[in-house]
């Protein structure tokens, strides 16, 4: 609308007719111009591979600018985020729209820590399955079968079976997740302790006796919780815009986080911070050559791809990324011996940053880049990572699944295509 109320319109010539299109403001005077009639009106469609300038809805949840470097969850800077608050008060945040009372943020605690067991079914289910198997492909497993588990909390139309999901998934995940990473390395999985909180609970479950109630590393735990926060949403990523694609034909919770979970497992999304600490063991087995590997990723015949480096929205500085920065010079400050991967990762960034190859493309470091070099400094192998990812993106999914359940305009999601296969022909013999 402008400033006099009346609607505005762009028209949209082409040969042989027009078309009158609105253009709609967002709060930060995003403008967009809505095509929802367009083929109705001019038996034309649009043309976007990738949907990079596509707004498939409209969102209340993250506003991310990504010329200025600026990242919001519900209004609030991630910056302010990470310095005040906690992942769950970010989870209450993300799913129900404010940040919660203290009483509120006491019995979602609550309700988490007293739902975090398995079913015993499922536990034996998890203990059965390949061991060696991907701990992405186990979770978006697992989490699938939840709708199997708890049928009773699949009926997306059920205000209070929603309610019941969400609680369910958030509570579980972490459970499933140090049970898949206990498996992997033969040992015996150890139960949720209702007397720690969500991320104590977690790094509990996962590392066991190694770092028992006593032994909780403060430093793990506050960089565990941030990096959850820093992952937390990212408006229409890959994996969100999974989750509202398969929630749009009226599938549950489980089913949608769990497809979500498979488009995060992808190299080009969240499966990047396996890929990044790869890339840094390589230049490693370089002798540390830095500069060989950037003069490698800048010949195209060679297809080294800078890893970590780069991002759809953002045309500069990933904010995530400057955060993780700053944790991982904490944590790794802390350590007896240098990291040499981290080293290595500092010394790319330097060159890379310096250079006008990586700057004229506006190649920045991403959230990817520093976040794996600390899960390794925690202890976490390099198969866990995107886990880790999935994790924080949980609250995430459950508040872009919930938004658009209850979003009038919403509708199944189904795109059109360009067709440029064959025109009609006869089968042969058929002339
Ligand atoms: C994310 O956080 O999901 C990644 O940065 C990818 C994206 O936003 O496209």
């Amino acid at each position: 609308m402008s400033e006099d109320g009346k609607e505005r319109t762009v028209e949209l010539r082409y040969e042989g007719g027009s078309h009158p299109l609105p253009l709609l403001t967002g709060t930060e005077g995003d403008e967009a111009f809505e095509v929802k009639t367009l083929l109705a009106a001019t038996g034309k469609v649009t043309l976007d591979p990738g949907f990079a300038n596509t707004a498939a809805c409209q969102s209340k949840i993250t506003y991310i600018d990504g010329e200025a470097g600026i990242l919001r969850y519900r209004g609030y800077p991630i910056q302010e985020l990470a310095a005040g608050s906690s992942f769950l008060e970010v989870c209450y945040l993300l799913i129900h729209g404010e940040l919660p009372a203290p009483g509120e943020l006491k019995e979602f605690s609550e309700q988490l820590r007293a739902n975090a067991e398995l079913p015993a079914e499922m536990r034996t289910m998890l203990d059965a399955l390949p061991r060696n198997g991907h701990p992405m492909t186990l979770l978006a497993s697992a989490v699938n079968t939840l709708a199997a588990f708890y049928a009773d909390t699949t009926d997306p139309h059920d205000t209070e079976q929603v309610e019941r999901a969400t609680i369910l998934l958030l509570a579980k995940l972490p459970t499933i997740a140090a049970r898949i990473y206990r498996n992997s390395i033969n040992e015996a999985p150890v139960a949720p302790d209702e007397s720690l909180d969500y991320v104590e609970n977690f790094l509990r479950m996962t590392f066991g006796e190694l770092s028992g109630e006593a032994e909780l590393d403060a430093l793990f735990v506050k960089a565990m919780d941030l990096l959850l926060i820093l992952h937390a949403d990212h408006e229409q990523n890959c994996s969100t815009a999974t989750v509202r694609v398969v929630g749009s034909s009226q599938a549950d919770l489980y089913g949608s986080v769990s497809a979500g979970i498979n488009a995060l497992f992808g190299p080009l999304h969240g499966g990047a911070n396996q890929a990044v600490l790869e890339m840094l063991e390589e230049i490693r087995q370089l002798n540390g050559d830095v500069d060989s590997f950037i003069a490698k990723v800048k010949d195209k015949e060679s297809k080294t791809r800078l890893m970590g480096f780069g991002h759809r929205v953002y045309k500069n500085f990933d904010p995530r990324s400057r955060e993780i920065k700053g944790l991982a010079s904490e944590i790794l400050a802390r350590q007896e011996r240098p990291d040499e991967l981290f080293e290595l990762a500092l010394r790319l960034e330097n060159k890379a940053l310096a250079d006008s190859y990586f700057t004229d493309r506006k190649l920045y470091p991403n959230v990817d880049f520093y976040s794996g070099v600390i899960y390794r400094a925690m202890g976490f192998p390099t198969t866990m990572f995107t886990v880790l990812f999935a994790l924080g993106r949980l609250p995430g999914w459950i508040a872009h699944w919930r938004e658009q359940r209850l979003d009038p305009a919403a509708r199944i999601a189904r795109p059109r295509q360009l067709y440029v296969g064959p025109a009609q022909r006869s089968y042969p013999g058929q002339a």
